[in-house]
């Protein structure tokens, strides 16, 4: 900072340990860039508010010249700045924010400074600990960006870098590496395109994480649905937002996870999913008849490959009219059949619903609709429209009150027929296969190269109605789709998880393509349309990890691709890998050859057959790692930086992930790969399959053995998983292979990875897993487990039972695995008494103890010596 150039006042707030004024200095500019300046800052009982006076205008016209400035602590690590117009009429999101109303007074202590600077408004927020700055809006001296720039259609700020090319993350949703680049522009606009490289798809979550290398984290959120374009440079980054506000909250964090648990502060915490729903998924377009699908269904037990979930495409509608089933291919008598015969095997049915309901006037739901009167207008009160599959369409606006009502009589009359335990919903951002009003009725008036369509700035670069609907169109509330458009999939998921609850009164499975912040607290999401290839499996790894920075736990891709032909090899790779996913699905296109696991042969049917059984056994570990995402706002799965954030070499790692805290997943991504190259951040780890040690006296990165049958995994030491083990499951005479609602019923092998203090942790969470709100209404059960020495040369292994709200009467341990037992073992005493049922495994270094049966309901101790 240039302390020749003029000095202006400058406010420094400190809040560390006082609440005081400091004034200090700041050099910069006095009124040379677009910018504002502030007047009557005052403090409130939350924060502060300030009047901020336009002092030079920006580049696109109609500047709004007063605005209000409001600073709202909210919580120790959580600071809101929020800039609006001074006659409060502009848009705002007004939903998503958890955090309720302004906060009656300032939370004791906090972790960060705020300081403004006054005749060229800009503020500062820096982390107390340490000085970093966090966010800085002053322009620099030069001008090389504008200060605060705040107009009809065109908003803009920039945070200067403290260090250049940070380590940035989030800003969603795209198809991207892990860690953003440092000079591009990320646009933020929901799009129905088919994740080309680094672009804005469905869903919009203006949210990034930014790491600094001594391994602290913070987070800044962006609460605004506008079209946006954050521009990356190696010093700065600028929103250019075409309208809304500028609502900011910043997470202190300092641990990448804390900054995640921060943010669902805000947004929501992931909702806790159905059991059923971490199970394996099978869907395609273009099963085309009840007897297609249900042979699927069929074959999938022929081959002993486990299978949870069938899932519809819109083959099954009348000329893929919602709510309507094909007469002939998907009759409705066979539907009824088809789907209560997979409910007496344990199996689950999703099926697909568009938002675009078919203008035809003989179509049922149409005519309801335009009853209800709930549906997206043009601004002369006509429906505004589009062309989806079945046509020209109109589509419920999910921001009348009225469209719940309609939406769950729609669902609950065609669940009459088909009794669906899911719902997919699709093409709601809101996809349009052409560009505004273009059905035969068009009545647009909207002027090509004018507002609101193509705003003066347009992010991106392409008319903002492009492949969705006119924005001059008006949701209620008199709401313009301009500002609601990022909202449409959001609001569908919400209406549409509230008519589930309604209709099944159990929690509802519903995935969405369209996400906004908030979404994860409703229901799930899966990555959109893929291609069949090794570089989109890659991606799918960021595209999951970034849902779960977003909030959204419950995450997958199709699994084996969705364009394009898939290989045998490659299906047996993502297959692998996406049993891994939180949510596992494989999907294929209409235009594709077949990709179920069994047309492939023997090879990837064992290979999907063992995959799915990683999955099920680690389902216990999985929902308990659901649990503490709902609870607190953990992530599922996460980049290896939230657990090693000081080791830059886990920073753009996005090869390999881990699955909670421990389990370190590292997937083959190439073809014809027989090995993988493994990073192994600075730890004891363990293969997981066989708990033989990772020898790094070599090094961290490693090359393993991959061939086609293998998986690489990797357990942390310190670490106890829960697995039920389903890989012995015998089917009985009759039946089909196994289902979660066996799974979650087999014993359970704890697997306990010492770490360097021949320690380690681990917990579980059980309930029913169906019922709405077990954790709230306390109808859960909690284990902890612990396993560590007292200084001597004897293990102790306990298990505590935390909470009993859940009935664990039927639930047994039967097998503990130790991992990292140096010394043969001999002895080792189960509640005191000699226990004899064990294998020590010198070359492995392993100790088994089987047959324990050992109740879940009471306390116990093992303990063995060296
Ligand atoms: C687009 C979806 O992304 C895809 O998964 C689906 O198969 C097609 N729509 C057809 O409904």
């Amino acid at each position: 900072m240039n302390l020749n150039i003029n000095i202006v006042v400058l406010l420094v707030v400190s809040f560390t340990l006082l609440t005081c004024f400091v004034t200090g200095t700041l050099a910069q500019q006095p009124v040379a860039c677009p910018g504002y300046q502030v007047s009557n800052l005052q403090t409130t009982s939350y924060g502060y508010t300030a009047d901020l006076a336009m002092i030079t205008a920006g580049p696109y016209g109609n500047s709004v010249k007063a605005l209000t400035l409001y600073v709202v602590f909210h919580t120790q690590q959580i600071i809101q700045v929020k800039i609006v117009d001074a006659a409060n009429e502009r848009w705002q999101v007004p939903f998503v924010n958890q955090m309720g109303a302004l906060p009656t007074s300032k939370p004791n202590l906090i972790d960060y400074t705020i300081r403004f600077a006054q005749t060229q408004f800009g503020f500062s927020i820096t982390r107390v600990s340490t000085g970093e700055v966090i966010f800085n809006t002053s322009p620099p001296s030069n001008c090389s960006t504008n200060g605060l720039i705040f107009s009809e259609y065109y908003l803009e700020i920039t945070n200067q870098f403290p260090q250049s090319n940070p380590n940035i993350y989030g800003l969603g949703e795209r198809a991207a590496p892990l860690r953003l680049q440092n000079n591009f522009t990320y646009t933020i606009w929901n799009r129905d395109q088919a994740t080309p490289l680094n672009l804005n798809v469905y869903g919009s979550h203006p949210f990034y994480l930014n790491l600094n290398p001594n391994g602290d984290a913070h987070g800044v959120f962006l609460l605004n649905s506008n079209a946006m374009d954050i521009v990356m440079q190696p010093n700065s980054l600028t929103y250019k937002v075409v309208g809304g506000v500028f609502d900011f909250y910043f997470f202190m964090g300092p641990s990448p996870a804390s900054v995640i648990q921060q943010y669902t502060q805000v947004i929501g915490t992931p909702y806790m999913p159905s059991y059923w729903s971490l199970g394996w998924h099978q869907c395609r377009w273009g099963y085309k008849s009840v007897n297609e699908s249900k042979t699927v269904a069929e074959n999938y037990a022929k081959y002993g490959i486990p299978l949870e979930t069938m899932w519809n495409d819109i083959d099954y509608m009348d000329v893929y009219q919602d709510f309507t089933l094909d007469p002939v291919n998907f009759a409705p008598e066979d539907m009824t059949s088809y789907v209560g015969w997979l409910h007496t095997r344990n199996q689950h049915y999703i099926m697909i619903i568009d938002p675009g309901i078919h203008m035809n006037d003989s179509y049922e739901a149409y005519g309801q609709l335009l009853e209800n009167g709930a549906f997206i207008q043009q601004p002369n009160g006509v429906a505004a429209n589009g062309v989806v599959w079945p046509g020209s369409t109109i589509f419920p606006d999910f921001f009348n009150p009225n469209i719940q009502d309609f939406w769950y009589v729609q669902l609950e009359k065609f669940h009459q027929t088909v009794p669906f335990d899911g719902v997919w919903i699709d093409m709601n951002e809101v996809s349009n296969f052409c560009s505004g009003n273009c059905a035969p009725v068009s009545q647009s008036g909207d002027q090509v190269g004018s507002y609101p369509n193509n705003p003066p700035y347009l992010p991106g670069g392409l008319p903002l109605d492009t492949k969705t609907l006119d924005m001059s169109s008006i949701q209620f509330g008199n709401v313009s789709y301009y500002n609601s458009h990022n909202l449409y999939g959001y609001t569908e998921g919400v209406v549409t998880a509230n008519s589930v609850i309604s209709l099944l009164n159990q929690r509802p499975t519903v995935i969405s393509r369209s996400t906004f912040p908030g979404t994860g607290k409703h229901h799930a999401h899966w990555l959109g349309d893929n291609q069949s290839t090794y570089a989109s499996m890659a991606l799918s790894i960021p595209g999951i990890l970034n849902m779960n920075m977003f909030g959204i736990g419950l995450v997958g891709a199709d699994i084996c691709g969705l364009q394009g032909d898939t290989t045998a090899q490659l299906c047996a790779r993502w297959i692998q890998l996406g049993n891994f996913y939180p949510f596992s699905r494989s999907h294929n296109n209409n235009d594709t050859i077949p990709q179920e696991p069994y047309v492939f042969g023997p090879e990837v049917i064992n290979i999907t057959i063992n995959s799915i059984n990683n999955k099920y056994t680690l389902l216990p570990y999985y929902y308990t790692l659901f649990y503490l995402a709902h609870a607190q706002g953990d992530t599922i799965v996460r980049p290896l930086f939230f657990e090693y954030p000081a080791d830059p070499n886990t920073f753009a790692l996005d090869s390999q992930f881990l699955v909670g805290p421990s389990l370190m997943v590292s997937p083959v991504l190439t073809e014809n790969a027989t090995s993988v190259d493994v990073y192994f951040p600075q730890d004891i780890w363990y293969d997981y399959f066989n708990g033989s040690r990772v020898d790094l006296s070599q090094g961290n990165s490693l090359t393993l053995a991959a061939p086609l049958d293998v998986i690489n995994v990797h357990l942390r030491g310190g670490a106890i998983l829960p697995t039920q083990p389903t890989a012995d499951y015998q089917v009985p005479d009759g039946g089909i292979p196994i289902t979660t609602n066996i799974s979650r019923t087999l014993p359970f092998t704890l697997i306990v990875a010492l770490n360097a203090n021949g320690s380690a942790s681990g917990e579980l969470y059980l309930d029913d897993g169906i019922t709405l709100e077990t954790y709230e209404n306390k109808k859960y059960s909690l284990l902890q487990f612990n396993a560590g020495t007292d200084g001597s040369s004897t293990v102790t292994i306990q298990l505590t039972v935390v909470n009993t709200g859940f009935d664990m009467s039927s639930l047994i341990v039967d097998k503990v695995v130790v991992y990292g037992v140096p010394i043969i073992v001999t002895t080792v005493n189960v509640n005191g008494t000699p226990y004899t049922t064990l294998t020590y495994s010198s070359t492995l270094q392993t100790l088994t103890i089987e047959s324990l049966a050992l109740p879940l309901t009471s306390s116990f101790t093992i303990q063995y010596s060296n």
